[in-house]
Parts: structure tokens; C-alpha cells; sequence
């Protein structure tokens, strides 16, 4: 039975964005989304872990080149959120409300067909130090 490496690379990122949906009021975005819905935005520190498994390479011992999926976040995630306003600035946020469940999705969507081999295993996001979202492509 082939033998199966996990292998998670850690970044960190700062964004603003604001919960709401434009057809509402402000009162009854804070309803639905909270302090996120502050009609001036806010920020968070996220910090987004990409978890990549397969088998080892015998030929150079990797499942894969760290620094080429360092490199792969980077241009298709990083260089794109980092402070930067999700709402307005994320071209792969556009119409979609930037909870971290969404973020969460759209950064799989980013990275799915980018990391070679079919190998991405899952994307978890963390908002806070006290809640993470994770998507495994399921
Ligand atoms: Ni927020």
C-alpha cells in the first residue's frame, strides 16, 4: 500500500472586509452578520493553512516543492487578499459575501487546478485564534 505524506505550508495575511448584502439595511445587516457588518469596514489577521498529501517522490523525497507551493499561494492567494479590501479589491471575491466559510471555498478554488497531481488536500482558514474553517474539496 503506498505510503501517504501530509504536508501543511502556514501564511499569513491582513484584509478588511464587510458581511452584508446590499439589499438590506444597515440595521438588519448587524442583525444578520454582527460587528462584521460595520458599514466602515474592519479587519482581521487570517492566517491560511494549505495541506497537500500524496506520495513521496523517490526521485527527490518531496510529495511536493515547499517552496513551489509557497509560491503558488502566493501569487494565486496571497499577493491578492493581503491587505487588501475583500469586498473590493479580490477580483476571486467579487459577489460573494467574505465570511470565512466563502474565503475559505474560494481560496480551494484558487489553488485546486494550480497544485500538481490532484494533490491539495484541504484549506483551512482561521479568522481568530478561537475558530478556523477547513474545506477538504468534499
Ligand atoms: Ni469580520
Amino acid at each position: 500500500m503506498a505510503r501517504k505524506v501530509y504536508l501543511t505550508r502556514r501564511e499569513t495575511f491582513a484584509a478588511a472586509h464587510r458581511l452584508f448584502k446590499p439589499e438590506l439595511s444597515d440595521e438588519e445587516n448587524f442583525k444578520m452578520f454582527g460587528k462584521c457588518s460595520n458599514p466602515n469596514w474592519h479587519g482581521h489577521n487570517y492566517t491560511l493553512e494549505v495541506t497537500v498529501a500524496g506520495e513521496v517522490n523517490p526521485d527527490n523525497g518531496f510529495v511536493i516543492d515547499i517552496k513551489k507551493l509557497k509560491e503558488i499561494m502566493h501569487e494565486f492567494v496571497i499577493s491578492k487578499v493581503d491587505h487588501k479590501n475583500l469586498n473590493i479589491d479580490t477580483e476571486f471575491m467579487k459577489g460573494i459575501i467574505p465570511t470565512s466559510e466563502n474565503i475559505t471555498l474560494a481560496v480551494w478554488n484558487q489553488l485546486e487546478t494550480k497544485i500538481p497531481g490532484g494533490k491539495l488536500y484541504s484549506v483551512k482558514l482561521y479568522e481568530t485564534e478561537n475558530n478556523y474553517f477547513e474545506y477538504k474539496g468534499e
